[in-house]
C-alpha cells in the first residue's frame, strides 16, 4: 500500500534540532554612536533604545552591559564638536572614535571594535567627501579617508569599515594601513550600498544629513542588482576582506547573489530605517516588535548573510540565554 507523505510534526525541541537557519549573538555586530562631551547618554529619538554616548564612564558602562549579553563586536560612529569642509575631525587624535577606540581597546580587549570610516558626519556640507564645485571629488576624498582608517587603527579598532562608496578607497586604505605596519587589520567595505530612503533615521543619529543634493553620484540605483555583484568583485580586487550590502531586508536576492559570487564573508546592514519601522508598526499596535525584528534577522541570514549589523542586537543578546 502506497504510504502517503507526511509533513514533520514540529515541537520546540524538535524545531530547533531541523532548523536551517539559527541567528547567534557571534553573527551580530552593534553598532555605537560615539558624542564628544562628558557624561552623555542621551537616547536617540529616531532610533528608540540607542543612544549618543560619550567616551569616558558612560561607554565603560556600555562595554561591560554589551559584553555581559554575550555579543563580541560593535561599530562605532562619530559625531564630533565641530565640522569643517574636509571633515578634519575625522582623523584627530582627540576626535569621538579615536577616544573610544583607546578606551575600549585597553580596558576591554576581548571586544572587537570596528570602525565606520566616512566624512559625512564630519563635513560642514554633509557630504561624504571632498566637494568640489558643488560635486563630490572622488579621488580628492582618499587620502582623507586613508588617513581617517589609519589614526582609528592607530588609536585601537581592530577592523575598518569604510562606508563611503569612493571608487578605489578600499586600495587606499589597504595601501596606506600596510605601509604603516598594519597588515593584519582587516577591511570590511560597504560594497553594495544602496541609495535608499531606509537610512532617513541613522542621518539623524549621525546628524549627517547633506546640505544639498543627495548621494547618488556614488550610491546605486536600487534598480540593479548585476552592479552589484561588480562592485563586490571590485572591492574584493582592491583587498575588501569581508563585503557588505545596505539595506538588508528589501536587498535579500542582492545578499544571495553576492554570497553566491564571491568566496568572503558576507555582511548585511540591518538599517535604521528597517530597525524604526518595526518600533513605529508597534508603537501603532500594528506588529509585534521582537518578533518582527528577529524575523527580520533570521531572514537576513537564511539569505545569506554570515553576519548582521542591528540596532537590535543588544535587546536579541539580552534576550536569548545561548549563543
Ligand atoms: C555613512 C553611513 C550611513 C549609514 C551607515 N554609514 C548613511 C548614509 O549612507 O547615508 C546608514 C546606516 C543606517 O541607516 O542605519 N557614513
Amino acid at each position: 500500500m502506497q504510504r502517503r507523505p507526511r509533513r514533520l510534526r514540529y515541537n520546540d525541541e524538535l524545531r530547533e534540532l531541523v532548523s536551517e537557519t539559527n541567528v547567534l549573538k557571534d553573527d551580530l555586530i552593534y553598532p555605537l554612536f560615539i558624542r564628544k562631551g562628558k557624561e552623555i547618554e542621551e537616547e536617540i529619538e529616531s532610533l528608540p533604545s540607542n543612544y549618543h554616548i560619550s567616551p569616558d564612564d558612560v561607554l565603560r558602562r556600555w562595554a561591560e552591559r554589551i559584553l555581559e549579553s554575550g555579543l563580541k563586536s560593535v561599530l562605532l560612529f562619530g559625531l564630533p564638536q565641530e565640522k569643517d569642509s574636509t571633515g578634519s575631525r575625522a582623523r584627530a587624535d582627540d576626535g569621538p572614535v579615536q577616544q573610544a577606540c583607546r578606551l575600549l581597546s585597553r580596558e576591554f580587549p576581548e571586544l572587537y571594535i570596528i570602525t565606520d570610516v566616512c566624512l559625512c558626519a564630519y563635513t560642514s556640507h554633509g557630504q561624504c567627501g571632498i566637494v568640489d564645485e558643488g560635486e563630490v571629488d572622488n579621488d580628492a576624498t582618499l587620502p582623507y579617508l586613508a588617513e581617517m582608517a589609519l589614526s582609528h587603527v592607530e588609536n585601537g579598532a581592530d577592523m575598518v569599515a569604510p562606508s563611503d562608496m569612493m571608487d578605489g578607497r578600499v586600495g587606499a586604505i589597504r595601501d596606506k594601513l600596510d605601509e604603516h605596519g598594519y597588515k593584519r587589520v582587516p577591511i570590511m567595505s560597504y560594497a553594495a550600498k544602496y541609495r535608499s530612503a531606509f537610512y532617513g533615521p541613522f542621518r539623524e543619529a549621525a546628524g549627517s544629513e547633506p546640505a544639498g543634493g543627495d548621494r547618488s553620484s556614488h550610491q546605486m540605483d536600487p534598480a540593479n542588482s548585476r552592479e552589484a555583484r561588480r562592485e563586490v568583485r571590485l572591492d574584493r580586487e582592491e583587498g575588501a576582506d569581508i563585503v557588505m550590502v545596505k539595506p538588508a531586508l528589501a536587498y535579500l536576492d542582492v545578499i544571495r547573489d553576492v554570497r553566491e559570487e564571491i568566496d568572503v564573508p558576507v555582511a548585511a546592514y540591518n538599517v535604521s530605517g528597517e530597525y524604526a519601522l518595526a518600533w513605529a508598526g508597534a508603537e501603532a499596535a500594528l506588529v509585534d516588535r521582537k518578533e518582527l525584528l528577529d524575523e527580520m534577522l533570521t531572514s537576513i541570514k537564511r539569505a545569506g548573510a554570515d553576519l548582521i549589523i542591528t540596532y537590535h542586537a543588544l535587546e536579541f543578546a539580552e534576550g536569548r540565554k545561548r549563543s
